[in-house]
């Protein structure tokens, strides 16, 4: 417990400034400022502080002739120590400017300071590198009083706000939809909250709001937005959590490019308020199955080529075991031509044949194009024509290095867009500074799941197939294309939406194609079907990952940079300790029976 005089519930005076937002033009005012204690230093008769604010760090000198008793609660203040000070902003000396901290030409002259509270020794060092993010999580307060935290979370509400400020301005109307309700399908398993006052029944905490802002497009709502807070039961990454947030967007009869421009133009207004940055719409638009060929991904990074080849043609009739049993089996060799000026060692290239033999069972077959031939453990395997064709389609040069896989061309080009990626990263392409947005669109409606054994929705199964395309449903469901659309920024999703089905009809087909018969479908999505039934209007609309559009505004690469208490790759806060177990009443009141 700390002593009563450094014990305050209220401080003794009113702030007059952030410490971190004073400069040189400032010199001369009196201040009063509030923070904790980033550094002391005791050369005798001064002492010096630097408090630190939200805004930064700034020097406080201590004269014990100036004022004997602010110089006393200094000598007595330690890291982390809650300070308030009042003094005159002076002038630094010459010879003690600090060019690294925006305040370093000044300092405050204290005349009256008070310890507001004590702190424990700081488990790391707040100002500090290189903390472990576990250590991190579990003193998640102290981690947040880190200037990059900060001025994370601050990004990230500026992001939302100018968002805010774009659809209300479109006329969009913000409605909020519940939290407990039930499970809408987004491909995740749910969380699910019991209900005491109907036994054995349960809420499913909403994945995404999209039946909801569905049927307030049958209410009249004609323009929805909402920052909904979003649960998903899902493995982990870096750019997934349990609970983010979403900017969720619905209109009513909009063509493709309506949801579009409203995206574009928010996107635009985040950039804008947030970096200062005009992005130039309208963004590129890439079919999903031209992504899938050129890049291996739904999502691909623009900043550099590396493109994916196919080279099957190039390699009809080859002598090559490999490459013709994948022919004849109906599959194609697919390469990347890794240009001479970026070059792996016969021992990286053995290391990545062994990574995907280990991870996909597949063979890589690489060749170096030198002056003088084809060079590589398969080169004599291969004859002049077919180099001759696949350096044409792969457009090689000399010194270029050619990496292929045979296989079945839907899924190899996914573990070569990875490979794409690995190389990007690897010889720095990635780093560009371009922000290269593009919309990726006409995502095929449906694909066969071999862990379900029958058919999923590629988007979720409210997705109106292309209009193009309805015949395909009966003869060719897998061929049919969705009135879906992603946005995608520098190889992340940062947001995906639809036009919807809104014929109670094509609703059930859809279903139905989708492993749910008429009744299963009315048992589980009845009020759905029943609200479309009551002259929907078309609609369509988009969601966008608040914390991902935060983590590529603050140039991180994980949410938790971006998210105030974000969950461990286990789902667990180190810092509540949740989830935590329950008392026993608690479950029996809900009718719960925990089994080991
Ligand atoms: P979707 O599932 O594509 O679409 O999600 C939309 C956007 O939400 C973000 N996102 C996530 N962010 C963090 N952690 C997660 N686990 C996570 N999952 C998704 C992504 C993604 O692009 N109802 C539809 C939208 C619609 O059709 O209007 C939906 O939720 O940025």
């Amino acid at each position: 417990m700390a002593a009563p005089h450094e014990y305050s519930p209220l401080p003794p005076f009113k702030r007059t400034d952030h410490c971190g937002a004073l400069r040189a033009a400032d010199v001369g005012r009196e201040v009063a400022l509030w923070g904790w204690v980033a550094a002391r230093r005791d050369h005798g008769g001064l002492i010096f502080i630097d408090l630190r604010d939200r805004e930064g760090l700034l020097q406080l000198v201590f004269n014990p002739a100036l004022a004997a008793a602010a110089h006393e609660a200094a000598g007595r203040a330690r890291s982390e120590y809650y300070l308030a000070a009042r003094g005159r902003v002076v002038r630094r000396f010459e010879g003690t400017v600090n060019a690294e901290l925006p305040t370093g030409e000044i300092e405050i002259a204290v005349t009256e300071a008070h310890i507001l509270n004590v702190s424990q020794p700081p488990p790391f060092p707040i100002d500090g590198e290189g903390t472990a993010e576990d250590l991190r999580l579990r003193y998640r307060y102290l981690d947040l009083r880190r200037p990059a935290m900060q001025r994370n979370l601050r990004r990230r509400a500026l992001a939302v706000q100018a968002a805010r400020s774009f659809l209300d301005g479109a006329g969009f109307v913000e409605i909020e939809t519940p939290i407990l309700w039930r499970a809408t399908p987004e491909g995740a398993r749910d969380y699910l909250v019991p209900s005491r006052v109907n036994p054995g029944r349960f809420y499913a905490l909403p994945q995404s709001p999209q039946l909801l802002k569905q049927i307030l497009m049958v209410s009249g709502f004609d323009r929805y937005y909402q920052i909904a807070r979003c649960f998903r039961d899902e493995d982990l990454r870096a750019n997934r959590q349990p609970e983010f947030s979403q900017i969720d967007i619905e209109m009513t009869c909009p063509q493709v490019d309506d949801v579009v421009a409203a995206g574009e133009g928010m996107m635009a207004e985040i950039y804008r308020r947030v970096l200062g940055i005009d992005l130039k719409p309208p963004f590129l638009r890439l079919p999903y199955a031209e992504a899938m060929a050129r890049f291996g991904t739904d999502k691909p990074d623009l900043r550099f080529g590396l493109e994916l080849r196919d080279l099957s043609a190039a390699f009809a009739g080859t002598q090559f075991k490999v490459f013709a049993e994948a022919l004849e089996r109906g599959e194609g060799i697919c390469a990347i031509a890794l240009p001479g000026a970026h070059q792996l060692s016969r021992r990286e290239l053995d290391e990545l044949a062994e990574g995907l033999r280990a991870r996909y069972g597949l063979g890589l077959a690489w060749a170096k194009i030198a002056n003088d031939g084809w060079q590589g453990p398969i080169a004599r395997h291969l004859g002049d024509a077919e180099r001759a064709r696949a350096a044409q389609a792969a457009g090689l040069a000399a010194g270029d290095t050619l990496l292929m896989v045979a296989g079945a061309a839907a899924r190899v080009r996914p573990i070569l867009g990875d490979l794409r990626l690995q190389l990007g990263t690897k010889f720095k392409l990635r780093e560009t500074g371009e922000l290269k947005f593009l919309w990726v669109v006409e995502f095929p409606l449906l694909e066969y799941s071999e862990e379900a054994k029958r058919m999923v929705a590629v988007n979720h199964p409210f997705t109106a197939p292309h209009p193009d395309d309805l015949e395909l449903l009966d003869s060719q469901p897998l061929a049919t294309r969705a009135l879906a659309y992603d946005m995608v920024l520098n190889g992340e999703e940062l947001g995906g939406g639809s036009i919807r089905i809104h014929n109670p009809e094509l609703q059930l087909k859809v279903f139905a194609l989708l492993g749910f018969p008429r009744d299963a479908a009315l048992r589980k999505f009845g009020f759905l079907i029943e609200a479309l039934g009551y002259g929907a209007p078309p609609h369509g609309g988009i969601a966008f990952g608040v914390e991902r559009i935060a983590m590529l505004l603050c140039g991180t690469d994980s949410l938790r940079d971006v998210m105030a208490f974000p969950k461990t790759q286990k789902a667990v806060d180190p810092m509540s300790g949740a989830p935590s177990e329950v008392d026993a009443r608690q479950l029996h009141e809900l009718s719960i029976k925990v089994t080991p």
